[in-house]
């Protein structure tokens, strides 16, 4: 899957503007034995040890819809503000400039469930941050967090102290 993941992400220097150089996966995502391989590696240190997979929208969902469907297990969908019907809490993260929240629906899934957590990059580490405060505020527990790729220069780890992390990627 590493290998993969190397071949196809596409690099886009000066997006989304100058000085940034941008890992596009949408490549990895459109080849069909990638996904795959990406998918069973992304839950196979968890395997057994979860009870639902978790998707930060949107690129999240992909890979947790994937991994949920391989592993007979249910998504929990972990979204952008204002888009949830029932009961919601929400926790905000830093982007650049300014900050966001991301909303769960408390009610989805009981007490106690045991949710890997899945996104396509760790960069900052704020998504994943505020993704597994509210894993826990619900009640949840996160048995792990685990993504495609990496930023590692960028420290997120440094803001997910304590969580089990797994990358197939690391750049
Ligand atoms: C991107 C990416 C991760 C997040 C990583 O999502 O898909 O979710 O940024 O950045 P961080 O570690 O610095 O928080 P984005 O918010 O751009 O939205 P998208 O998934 O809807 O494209
Ligand atoms: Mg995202």
């Amino acid at each position: 899957a590493a290998r993969l993941v190397a071949e196809n992400t596409a690099i886009i220097e000066d997006f989304p503007k100058p000085g940034i150089t941008f890992r596009d996966l949408t490549p990895v995502f459109a080849d069909g034995p990638s996904l795959r391989a990406v998918t069973d590696a992304l839950v196979e240190p968890f395997a057994g040890r979860i009870d639902a997979v978790a998707g930060v929208e949107a690129r999240g969902f992909l890979l947790a819809a994937a991994s949920a469907y391989a592993l007979d297990l249910g998504v929990l969908v972990i979204r952008k503000p204002g888009k949830l019907p029932r009961e919601v809490i929400s926790e905000s993260y830093d982007l650049e400039y300014g900050s966001t929240s991301l909303e769960v629906q408390p009610s989805d899934f009981p007490p106690g469930t045991r949710i890997l957590l899945l996104d396509d990059v760790l960069a900052t580490g704020g998504t994943l941050a505020a993704a597994s405060r509210l894993i826990e505020r619900a009640g949840w527990v996160v048995a792990g967090v685990s993504v495609v790729l990496e930023l590692e220069e960028l420290d997120g780890r440094a803001n997910l102290e304590g969580r089990d992390i797994r990358s197939l990627s690391v750049v």
